[in-house]
């Protein structure tokens, strides 16, 4: 049974919740396998690095899971300058990566124009791709930032369950956030999305949802990360997803989505010692390492424990080749064909 479904070109709703159903060790080598295969067939071995600037925890949402909630004010928000998101641009640069990731909570205080002009100092100075992950903006915005040179957006749908979605983000809808992800795709931007794994109240059908979710809109990025419970959040005492349903879930969603980057994320290698070479092994072929100064990086936190690591470079470079695979020189843009 498994493997008739793993040799299926096409895979549909409910063999994506068998798979995920799958719980002994030989089956679910299996999967891990052709995880791998469908990786080094769609990407090679080369790993793509994307250097992250958290550059403000100011939040206008409310998500309930997440540490960056407005409501959470024992949190200490920042703005990093203008000036220090370019010298954290150019650390970037000079450790070879290849693409910028400007992140932040929705921090409606910098206007379009700000973000267009660090967009453009960036570009002009340096030979990267930027990715963008400031949550919902307006349709003008993302075109102001495309016009400026921003190539791709990340922005993910969570749940793809239209009533989940309402209650973890306080009425918001679903229906939305689709919408906006339309916006970025028509406006040419290359897009990321994907979920949380693990969140209150969800289940096998959610997930083989929001895969197909990805599928349907023809991701170039799939993110799916475990919930790691943040403290100050209302769900502060919830258990934090299972390292090895994570693994399969990302598994499971590089045999269906094929073409897609995946990364290997901070979640994942927060939740885990060893998350990162583990990501790599169940599919994923991106890692996208914290670049944000002190003393703001730990004011970036999304969750507990949230992994930081000093010298990470020098680490990628370790893992990453005792994994036989290679840092990627490019800049890793969409492996859709056009
Ligand atoms: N656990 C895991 N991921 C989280 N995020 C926010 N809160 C949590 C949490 N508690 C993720 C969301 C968001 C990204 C920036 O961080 O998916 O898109």
């Amino acid at each position: 049974m498994i493997k008739d479904i793993l040799n299926k070109h096409e895979v549909n709703r409910s063999d994506i919740v068998y798979l995920l159903q799958v719980n002994e060790e030989n089956e679910l080598s299996l999967i891990f396998q052709k995880a791998d295969k469908v990786r080094e067939k769609y990407c090679g071995n080369e790993v793509h690095l994307r250097g992250i600037i958290e550059f403000s925890n100011y939040c206008a949402q409310d998500c309930l899971y997440c540490g960056l909630r407005k409501s959470n004010i024992s949190l200490e928000r920042y703005r990093m300058t203008k000036n220090e998101i370019l010298q954290t641009a150019e650390r970037i640069f000079k450790s070879e990566i290849k693409t910028i990731v400007l992140q932040s909570g929705e921090d409606f205080f910098l206007t379009g124009k700000d973000i267009a002009d660090i967009i453009c100092e960036i570009k002009n100075n340096f030979d990267v791709a930027i990715t963008l992950s400031l949550g919902e903006r307006d349709y003008e915005e993302y075109k102001l930032w495309r016009k400026a040179g921003a190539d791709r957006y990340l922005l993910k749908h969570e749940t793809a369950n239209s009533k989940l979605y309402s209650v973890y983000h306080l009425g918001q809808k679903l229906q939305d956030r689709v919408q906006h992800l339309l916006y970025l795709k028509s406006l040419g931007y290359q897009i990321g999305s994907g979920n949380i794994v693990g969140l209150p109240a969800q289940n096998l059908e959610d997930i083989a949802g929001d895969i197909l979710l990805c599928k349907c809109l023809d991701v170039d990025m799939a993110s799916f990360s475990p919930f790691i419970p943040s403290p100050n959040t209302p769900y502060r005492k919830q258990k934090p997803c299972d390292v090895n349903f994570i693994l399969k879930v990302m598994a499971i969603t590089r045999i269906v989505l094929k073409n897609v980057h995946m990364p290997a994320t901070t979640a994942l290698a927060s939740l885990y010692q060893e998350g990162r070479e583990k990501g790599l092994s169940a599919g994923a072929n991106v890692i996208m390492p914290n670049f944000t100064p002190a003393p703001y990086k730990e004011k970036f936190s999304i969750y507990i424990n949230k992994k930081s690591d000093d010298d990470i470079m020098t680490q990628l470079t370790a893992l990453i080749s005792s994994t036989g695979r290679f840092i990627s020189k490019e800049k890793g843009q969409t492996l859709k064909m056009h």
